[in-house]
């Protein structure tokens, strides 16, 4: 699909009270954006982080409330190895620069995925960030790193049967509830709004169960190109949807 860049600089007003809570954002695109320009796929890369902070500044400034961002799945360890040590140290880098700018903005830095399977070092930088930023009330910055959904929804299940095991839990009392809870995402509402770039349709293995009333919005934009305006749009789509939860 043809994918057009966002110039439009006009910018209607968000009704404030009608902002979605949570925001969840698949970044794709990075690589067709530096193939475009004959460029390698890790300068893709480089470039999306300047739409992630754009997206993260535009959120706090809006005042949603958290803001997830597919960054790394369990399927991106299948690319080659130069592509994942570049973007293991793209993180590291972001987080090692943002840390100023999350105290200063009242960010909070969360992570969903499996922490412990990413390099040592990156592992300890996450934790160090998390530790610093977890007084934050402004914005929740999850980050899904080594993520995967439906190995998100086995992990939960793994819980909920040690608890059962254990005598804490008893099977009636496994509603919809207390299932979340045990999702890496247990103490966040669910996503109001998932946005994915570069004009693909598929959720990819994107919290799947917390998306289950969500709005989609495909943004015809690579993640490169997609910043404040885009977002703004974005956003005063999801304005016009009328949200009915299965009811009329
Ligand atoms: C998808 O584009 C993007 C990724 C797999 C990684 C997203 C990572 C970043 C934006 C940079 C690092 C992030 C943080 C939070 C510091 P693709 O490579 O699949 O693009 P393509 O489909 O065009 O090949």
């Amino acid at each position: 699909m043809p994918v057009k860049s966002v110039s439009r600089k006009v910018q209607g007003a968000l009704d404030r009270k009608r902002l979605p809570r949570h925001v969840a954002v698949i970044m794709d695109g990075n690589g067709r954006w530096a193939a475009a320009r004959h460029l390698p796929r890790v300068m893709g890369h480089r470039a999306g982080i300047r739409s992630v902070r754009a997206v993260v500044e535009a959120a706090r400034e809006w005042g949603i409330q958290v803001l997830t961002l597919y960054a790394f799945s369990r399927e991106n360890w299948k690319r080659s190895a130069a592509e994942v040590s570049t973007l293991m140290r793209l993180l590291d880098e972001y987080l090692r620069r943002e840390l100023d700018n999350m105290m200063r903005n009242g960010i909070r830095l969360g992570v969903i995925g499996e922490i412990q399977g990413l390099p040592e070092k990156v592992q300890a930088h996450l934790e160090e960030v998390m530790k610093a930023t977890a007084g934050n009330r402004r914005l929740r910055l999850n980050l899904a790193l080594n993520y995967g959904g439906r190995a998100e929804i086995l992990r939960a299940v793994r819980l909920a049967i040690a608890e059962a095991q254990a005598g804490r839990l008893k099977p009636e009392e496994l509603d919809e509830a207390a299932f979340s809870r045990l999702l890496d995402t247990g103490d966040l509402p669910d996503p109001d709004l998932l946005i994915r770039t570069s004009g693909e349709s598929r959720v990819s293995n994107f919290l799947l169960w917390q998306i289950s009333y969500a709005e989609l919005y495909w943004a015809p934009v690579l993640w490169p190109d997609f910043g404040k305006e885009a977002f703004h749009q974005a956003l005063e789509e999801f304005q016009k949807r009328e949200r009915r939860f299965g009811g009329r």
